[in-house]
């Protein structure tokens, strides 16, 4: 439809300096997508077209299709029928190299970068420029100049992938689609461990690339990143596709309802009951020495009152995970008190501090939260089999006490799986964190530390999730809320604290800062005093 006399066009080109391009100029177009795995139909009859220059959102609950979408045009997984157009050509994608080639790039909802080599290495891997057959590290650093200078990243190249944190791995794996020359690029939840400074950065390079003709396909669980970036929002539901909107002419309302079906998601702050007056949790001037990337604890002290949610925002490595792990008892101190109830926790061992009544949702749910090569049912009974007492062990009644657990477990938390056998790998992210959660809130603990509970799980789970938090509250259960997204933090918490530093920089009631005043104490740019 590229015929230059059509009125359209003329309008078009008359005011815009770039070429001359009809309304639908299709890089991409999907059409009758089907794929199942056994019995799970993870995509349906599912159409979907991407423009050039364009910003696509592509939106849905956990276990919707995205991935699974995304990774057929990645050529990691072949459909069952439908057809795939590039350019107007249908092509068949074979592999992922196919794919490259074809100039497509996919930044994947799980890092899959090599934590042992270089960011040279990793980022030139598959199409390693060499010399006399070996790695040639000065061409590789030479070629990663111009797209880390674009991504703002002034680090050596040399440096081990595995010492970085998470906002700069994801920078990398931008930079090696970069690096392979993509001007197709798909960001699978790009956004899920990014700071809001930092996804403000990625999204001025996502709207330059844009703007110079690169077409990208976003998934995103925040609504409002959707609307700040995308220019249509496509909505899959249950594997199909529900609908296509120019963002223009949609607003969050309707794309929720799309979404789930329903109209009375809650997006705001849950209804909680007050906190008792009760102390349940007391820190007292915590210090630890620096460990890895993050700040080290310097005389931290705040307390907890049964049923209270106490929220930490900061920016990544701020002292956040020296915080949790010094609590959870895997970082040592070098100062401070922990008392839990009655309980002081400080020299007991990480056993010892979950059964006097503390559960912890880890930040990274691959590493500590859940084996991804363990079943549903193993990943689920972990709570269980700590609280287990009885001599019979593993024995055949217990084997079904787990399973009718598990199984009221993954009806309760609503968890999408094909049973209690599946693997963990096999789930989408969001359904994995959902376990970890179940685990963790149903052990009943007196308190719980939820860092960055609600990474990659969608909107009506994370209105579930909340709800089950408030519950937890009602039982009387403090929750230290460490997470960075102050959206979660202000639906949430009762109080916030702001590290900055190793250090408590704020406090404030939820219900009287914003995300703007936040943001001021999480960049350092304001202080106040702060009462232990
Ligand atoms: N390799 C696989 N084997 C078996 N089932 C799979 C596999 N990959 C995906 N599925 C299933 O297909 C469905 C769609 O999963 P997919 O990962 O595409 O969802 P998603 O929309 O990306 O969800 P999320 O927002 O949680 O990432 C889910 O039910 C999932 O369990
Ligand atoms: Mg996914």
């Amino acid at each position: 439809m590229a015929s230059s006399g059509s009125p359209t066009v003329r309008e078009a080109s008359a005011v815009s300096t770039a070429t001359p391009q009809a309304a639908d100029d299709f890089v991409l177009q999907l059409a009758g997508i089907t794929k199942t795995f056994g019995p799970v139909v993870a995509n349906h009859d599912v159409d979907f077209t991407l423009r050039r220059g364009e910003i696509h959102a592509l939106v849905g609950e956990n276990g919707a299709g995205k991935t699974t979408l995304m990774r057929i045009l990645y050529g990691m997984y072949q459909p069952d029928a439908g057809s795939i157009r590039l350019g107007g050509r249908e092509v068949t994608l074979k592999r992922p190299t196919d794919s490259i080639e074809h100039g497509i790039g996919m930044v994947h909802q799980h890092f899959m970068l090599v934590p042992g080599f270089t960011i040279a290495e990793n980022v030139t891997l598959g199409s390693e420029p060499r010399k006399h057959g070996l790695f040639d590290n000065a061409a590789a650093k030479a070629a990663l100049e111009e797209p880390m200078r674009k991504l703002g990243l002034s680090i050596d190249p040399d440096t081990i992938t595995g010492t970085l944190n998470v906002a700069t791995q994801q920078k990398l794996e931008i930079i090696k689609v970069l690096y392979r020359g993509a001007n197709l690029i798909i960001l699978d939840e790009p956004t899920a461990v990014l700071t809001p400074q930092e996804t403000e950065e990625l999204f001025e390079l996502l709207k330059r690339l844009a703007a110079e003709g690169s077409s990208v396909i976003f998934i995103s669980h925040k609504l409002r990143e959707v609307f700040a970036l995308a220019d249509r929002i496509t909505v899959l539901r249950n594997g199909e596709t529900v609908e296509t909107f120019e963002a223009a002419d949609a607003d969050p309302a309707m794309v929720v309802a799309a979404m789930t079906g329903r109209s009375d998601v809650n997006l705001g702050r849950v209804e909680r009951d007050r906190p008792s007056d009760i102390s349940a949790f007391t820190v007292e001037h915590l210090s630890t020495i620096k460990q890895g990337s993050d700040a080290a604890l310097n005389a931290v002290s705040f307390q907890l009152r049964a049923g209270e949610v106490l929220g930490i925002a900061g920016v990544e490595g701020n002292g956040q995970a020296s915080l949790a792990e010094a609590l959870i008892g895997t970082r040592p101190l070098t100062a401070g008190q922990i008392r839990l109830g009655e309980t002081q926790l400080e020299s007991l061992s990480v056993n010892d501090r979950r059964a006097a009544g503390l559960s912890y949702v880890p930040e990274d749910r691959h590493l500590e939260g859940l084996p991804l090569n363990g079943t549903v049912a193993e990943g689920l009974a972990a709570g269980v089999l700590r609280r287990d007492t009885s001599p019979l062990g593993l024995g055949a009644a217990f084997t079904s006490k787990v399973r009718a657990w598990g199984t009221e477990m993954i009806r309760k938390y609503a968890i999408k799986t094909s049973g209690l056998d599946a693997r963990n790998s096999t789930l989408s992210g969001g359904n994995q964190q959902k376990i970890v959660m179940a685990r963790e809130l149903e052990d009943e603990p007196e308190c719980i530390i939820l860092a960055q509970p609600t990474r990659g799980v969608d909107l009506g789970a994370i209105e579930f999730l909340y709800n089950q938090v408030a519950e937890a509250t009602h039982r009387g259960c403090a929750v230290l809320l460490i997470s960075a997204d102050l959206d979660e933090i202000l639906r949430l918490s009762d109080r916030v604290l702001v590290m900055f530093g190793g250090s408590i920089v704020a406090e404030r009631s939820a219900t009287a800062t914003s995300r703007e005043e936040l943001g001021m104490y999480m960049m350092g740019i304001q202080q106040t005093e702060v009462s232990a």
